[in-house]
């Protein structure tokens, strides 16, 4: 129990990487960016992943990368928006350790997602308030129930800063699975 990993998920622009990574400082854990992994790998970025061999290459680097995550321990690990969408992958991201869903409500999403340049699936708005929203919101109402069925706990990611959110996390963490659940702590 102590050294179980905490598993970020949520859309894009949750802040599952900043708040993971604050989350990773607070509890004495290594971050670990599932993209950061793959881009690394591929030695590419993501969008030019998605560019150059389509999305559904991404999905199969990205379930592998998911299942090599059982190796992983001592972490808060973040991954990419869309990987608690497929089943395969889903009881591998249940099993890597206490599963939070980071939820923010749409308009934050679209906020913070106007000004991305890196998600291929937000580029096609190019930045238009209206046409982000479009796509955010059809996608989430896709997600949703996904996202929920996989966590172990939701957490309110729309309002406060990184560390807060963060701290929330914690709280929740450990009011469910008791405090010496997380280490250092
Ligand atoms: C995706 C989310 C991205 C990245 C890819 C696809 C998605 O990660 O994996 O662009 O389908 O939601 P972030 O959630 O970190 O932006």
């Amino acid at each position: 129990m102590m050294d179980r990993n905490i598993v970020l998920i949520g859309f894009m622009g949750s802040g599952k990487t900043a708040v993971g990574r604050a989350l990773a400082r607070l509890t004495g854990r290594k971050m670990i960016d599932l993209d950061k992994i793959i881009e690394d790998r591929e030695r590419m970025s993501v969008a030019a992943i998605f560019k150059k061999y389509g999305e559904r290459k991404f999905r199969d680097i990205e379930h592998r990368e998911v299942r090599a995550l059982s190796r992983v321990s001592d972490s808060v690990i973040a991954v990419g928006g869309g990987a608690a969408v497929f089943s395969r992958n889903r009881l591998w991201i249940r099993k890597a350790g206490i599963v939070v869903y980071l939820r923010v409500p749409l308009a934050v999403l679209v906020r913070r997602l106007v000004r991305s340049r890196a998600r291929p699936l937000i580029n096609p708005a190019e930045g238009s308030k209206t046409a982000v929203t479009k796509i955010v919101r059809a996608l989430l109402r896709k997600r949703v129930g996904a996202y929920i069925r996989t966590a172990n706990i939701i957490v309110n990611g729309g309002t406060g800063n990184t560390d807060t959110v963060a701290r929330r996390i914690i709280k929740l963490v450990k009011s469910k699975y008791g405090g010496r659940s997380l280490a250092g702590m």
